[in-house]
């Protein structure tokens, strides 16, 4: 599996693939209010860092890597790194690409000097949950937030990562 940014030429599909795999577990479809925000991957392309996980060609994943400054940060307060609409497309799921995205962003904020990372994740995305929890996030409820009626999201943090050991992760 290949981690790298994701290419211009690429947008359009990154931005199908968040929505289907927010879709696919039937609480954000492509009428939702929300579905154009998760389609339009060149926002985050240019506001953050596009991440995208590929098998040779085929779009495995994506997530979007918000540091310190970035507009699209929501939950971070100064100093915090946070990731957004961590998404693996249906087929590609339990092989370890959204482990593998998370990390990503855990080495981005380690190599920005970052001792913390945070999200928000909607209260029904029970396996990122266990993601996260596995990675040593633990529970932030006090920015649990919701940004619209019938959506609640809840807020995870990681911290300590500055005595993270060095070299390969
Ligand atoms: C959350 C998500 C990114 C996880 O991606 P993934 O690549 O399947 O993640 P991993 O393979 O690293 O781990 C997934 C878990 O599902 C299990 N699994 C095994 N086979 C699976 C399958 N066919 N489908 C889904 N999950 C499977 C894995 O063993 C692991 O289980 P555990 O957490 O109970 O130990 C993915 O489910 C997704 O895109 N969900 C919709 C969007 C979402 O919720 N995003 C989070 C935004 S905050």
């Amino acid at each position: 599996m290949d981690l790298r940014l994701a290419a211009p030429a690429e947008l359009d599909a990154v931005g199908e693939l968040t929505l289907a795999a927010y879709a696919a577990d039937g609480v954000i479809g492509p009428d939702h209010p929300y579905a154009a925000t998760l389609r339009d991957a060149a926002t985050r392309a240019a506001a953050a860092e596009l991440w995208v996980a590929l098998d040779g060609a085929d779009l495995l994943g994506t997530v979007t890597w918000c540091p310190p400054g970035s507009p699209l940060q929501e939950v971070a307060r100064p100093g915090e790194g946070e990731f957004r609409m961590l998404a693996v497309d249906e087929a590609a799921r339990g092989r370890g690409v959204g482990q593998a995205l998370v990390e990503l962003c855990l080495d981005r904020a380690c190599d920005a000097g970052l001792d913390t990372l945070v999200l928000s994740t909607g209260d029904w995305m029970h396996a990122a949950h266990r993601l996260y929890e596995r990675l040593g996030f633990r529970r932030l409820a006090d920015r649990d937030w919701s940004p619209r009626t019938g959506i609640c999201l809840l807020s995870y943090r990681r911290d300590g990562l500055s005595n993270r050991p060095p070299g390969p992760r």
